[in-house]
């Protein structure tokens, strides 16, 4: 197989990308991104080099782009990323999210039935998001058959993104797969996010800030588990098929911030307490949906996967991975980072 993997700088990608290139040495793993502010070539250092390992720049808007490396690589399968995957962005600027996320997996899909002509034999693997479902009162959880109610920018381009993707295979026979993922977190996350930036700021004595009452809900996944997921779909799930992924490990946004803290404290010897004092609560997300959880039970009784870790282990790793890697950290918050920082928190 030449599996071309979109997003592969990214967080996500770039922890699939290490699976698939030490797992499959006969495959060659085509890494596709564009090198966003979210893309970063140094998440993919450990394998950039391998002899199944090839990166191109690309943007997976442009037809020319993607065609060339369908036919230079003779891609047979795609894995598909690549995205405007922040809420906050999308709030502050949607068109951008509409572009990449809905016109970019078009022009994928396109270009794929374009190169293969027949369906037989391949697969194209799309990556989606738990959010597409909208927000879940304090019962219930989210199962494959879970109406579509989008409510930020971002999900909202997520889910016509989901819908393209119905349509190729309802329509065209197109050999798609799909996963909805809940929170993932892990190293290489980017510092926008809410677990690298609390590390970040409570490293650097910065406020906390926790938007409107903190009791927002989450399901957190060691993001090495979500790429355990999509390997065991890729491989086993059938053609046409949709499954969630999720850790079944919620939490309050409060709570995690206070379990940060507490991790934090003991990492870098401050007294008991320390960190949770530079928790600010601070205006709200438009729109904030209240709670996501994820019930993931139709792919562990159909393909065997659950999470591998505790929460607490994941946490651990994480914190320690950050506090490793300050380098990585300073790298990513330079540039443009800081200008993004100051407007999106400035009124908070
Ligand atoms: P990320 O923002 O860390 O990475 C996105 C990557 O896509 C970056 O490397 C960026 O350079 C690249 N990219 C952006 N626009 C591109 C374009 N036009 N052409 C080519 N490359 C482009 O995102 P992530 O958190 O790793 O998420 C990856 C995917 O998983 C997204 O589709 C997201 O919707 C989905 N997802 C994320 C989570 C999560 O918790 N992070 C959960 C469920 C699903
Ligand atoms: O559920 C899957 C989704 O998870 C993915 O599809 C998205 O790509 C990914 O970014 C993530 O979206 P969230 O909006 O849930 O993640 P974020 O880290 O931005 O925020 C997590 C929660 O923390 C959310 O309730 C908002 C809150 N938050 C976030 C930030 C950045 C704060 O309270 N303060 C903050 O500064």
């Amino acid at each position: 197989m030449n599996i071309l993997v979109t997003g592969a700088a990214g967080f996500i990608g770039s922890h699939l990308v290490r699976l698939l290139v030490n797992k499959y040495p006969n495959y060659t793993i085509v890494s596709f991104d564009a090198l966003t502010y979210a893309g970063n070539l140094a998440n993919l250092a450990d394998v950039k080099d391998a002899p199944n390992h090839r990166f191109v720049k690309g943007n997976i808007c442009s037809e020319e782009e993607v065609k060339n490396a369908l036919e230079a690589y003779q891609i047979t399968d795609i894995i598909h990323l690549a995205a405007e995957s922040h809420v906050d962005r999308s709030i502050e600027g949607p068109m951008e999210f509409v572009h990449t996320n809905v016109v970019g997996t078009v022009n994928l899909m396109n270009q794929a039935r374009a190169y293969w002509k027949t369906n037989e034999g391949h697969t194209f693997y799309h990556v989606s998001t738990d959010e597409v479902f909208g927000s879940l009162g304090e019962e219930g959880f989210f199962t494959e058959t879970t109406a579509y109610d989008p409510r930020s920018p971002y999900s909202a381009s997520k889910a016509a993104s989901d819908h393209f993707v119905s349509a190729y295979y309802h329509t065209y026979g197109f050999p798609i797969k799909r996963s909805n993922c809940s929170n993932n977190y892990g190293s290489h996350h980017h510092p926008e996010k809410l677990i690298p930036l609390m590390i970040n700021n409570i490293l650097t004595n910065k406020s906390l800030p926790v938007y409107g009452n903190g009791t927002n809900v989450r399901d957190w996944l060691w993001v090495e588990d979500h790429a355990r997921a999509i390997d065991v779909i890729f491989h086993q799930g059938a053609i046409g098929c949709n499954y969630n992924i999720g850790g079944w490990n919620e939490w309050t946004n409060i709570d995690l911030v206070h379990e940060l803290c507490s991790i934090m404290d003991e990492q870098l010897n401050r007294q008991a307490g320390e960190s949770a004092q530079l928790i600010t609560y601070v205006k709200d997300r438009a729109g904030h949906d209240m709670r996501y959880a994820i019930d993931a039970t139709k792919l562990h009784e159909e393909l065997g996967w659950k999470p591998s870790i505790t929460f607490e282990e994941g946490l651990r790793k994480t914190v320690q991975w950050y506090l490793e890697h300050q380098d990585w950290v300073n790298d990513v918050t330079s540039g443009s980072y800081q200008a993004y920082y100051n407007t999106m928190y400035k009124d908070r």
